[in-house]
């Protein structure tokens, strides 16, 4: 059985294997949803999204990094993943390729392939805190490069791209005519490092987010695309034909949830806090990769020099002590011998995995 589905299964797991936030969604959504739905705001909407609502998202665009986002380029969508698929659909030709950086999320591969794309990667180095190496890219890059798809904060790294790392992709994009397309759906559980639009550097390029994980709102599937003036029309009509639209009542619960804000400051206090504790941890274990997590809520291990795989180690680690980890081939060769832990579960959760694990370190 898979560790994953395993985890799920077994009684008194500690759950480091999640990737969504433990705190609650703004009590503002839950009321708007509720009265939304009683009010019969259930019907669809408009492909794009509710007006109110788009208006909340660019307002949030002006707010966060002091950038204009006009409303004929947002779209809403049923969570960030259809998003991501939209924009996969408009931007590969078959046979054409993406870069992604090594370690990537791990279905970014998947998305790509079924626009009938190749991928190539970029590998990033947990030495330099994975900011990505510019040259790496521009060699990358070449004829049959549709996109380039970014993800800070990363998941499952945690790092945050350096706005000047930000600056040189957004540029490289430019002068290659490659489609820039940047994941921000960890915008804002950035604790150690300021994470950087792509928006604050150009028009031309792709967002996606979302109210997943900054509102803690993983299951009431609403994301959005921000597209580039010139693929409006093409998204457009992916989303018309592909989507229809976002539930109703969860737009008018997300627009609540935007405009209001989640109180970040104190869950990214609370995540630096769990991250210190975890890093210190894998310090006293031996695994620990040499870099900082600066955001997200995930910490990759070095489990290369324990016995068997990344997926024998994650499943032992898992039957001896009841502590759950993402085994890392899946999120690419950098991430192969690696788990990944995520900080997303509780503080009391965590010292108990750390409990435990201090225990298996000490007797193996
Ligand atoms: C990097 C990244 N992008 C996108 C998603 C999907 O988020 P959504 O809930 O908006 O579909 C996830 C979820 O884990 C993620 O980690």
């Amino acid at each position: 059985m898979e560790v994953l589905e395993k985890a799920g299964k077994l009684d008194d797991v500690v759950h480091l294997e999640v990737g969504e936030p433990d705190f609650e969604p703004p009590a503002i959504a839950r009321e708007v949803a509720s009265e939304s739905a009683a009010h019969g705001e259930v019907s669809y909407t408009n492909a794009r999204g509710k007006e109110s609502l788009r208006e909340a998202i660019s307002d949030y665009y002006e707010r966060q990094y002091g950038v204009e986002v006009p409303l004929n380029r947002i779209f809403v969508t049923p969570g960030s993943s259809p998003a991501l698929l939209a924009v996969m659909l408009d931007v590969v030709d078959p046979g054409s390729e993406v870069v992604l950086t090594d370690p990537h999320y791990a279905p970014y591969p998947n998305f790509v392939r079924q626009a009938e794309g190749e991928t190539t990667t970029v590998e990033l180095d947990p030495e330099t805190g994975f900011e990505p190496q510019i040259a790496d890219f521009e060699a990358a890059v070449g004829p049959e490069t549709a996109g380039l798809l970014i993800n800070s904060p990363a998941n499952p790294t945690g790092a945050v791209l350096s706005p000047e790392s930000v600056e040189a992709l957004v540029d490289l994009a430019e002068r290659t005519g490659t489609r820039l397309i940047s994941d921000e759906i960890y915008h804002g559980l950035d604790f150690d490092a300021e994470a950087h639009s792509v928006l604050e550097y150009t028009d031309d390029a792709f967002v996606l987010d979302g109210v997943s994980k900054r509102y803690g709102m993983t299951g009431w599937r609403l994301g959005w695309i921000i597209a580039p003036p010139d693929e409006e029309q093409a998204i457009n009509r992916l989303v018309q034909n592909f989507l229809i639209c976002a539930p109703n009542h969860v737009q008018d619960a997300a627009e609540a949830a935007i405009r209001e804000g989640a109180g970040l400051d104190s869950i990214r206090d609370t995540y630096r806090e769990r991250r210190d504790l975890l890093l210190d941890a894998a310090r006293d274990w031996g695994l620990d990769m040499g870099y900082t997590p600066a955001g997200a809520y995930y910490l990759l291990l070095d489990v290369s020099s324990l016995p068997g795989d990344a997926f024998e180690v994650a499943d032992r680690i898992l039957e001896e002590t009841g502590v759950a980890m993402t085994p890392g081939p899946d999120f690419g060769t950098q991430a192969e011998n690696t788990l990944r832990a995520s900080f997303a579960t509780s503080t009391a959760d965590i010292e108990e995995a750390i409990e435990r694990l201090d225990a298996y370190f000490e007797s193996h």
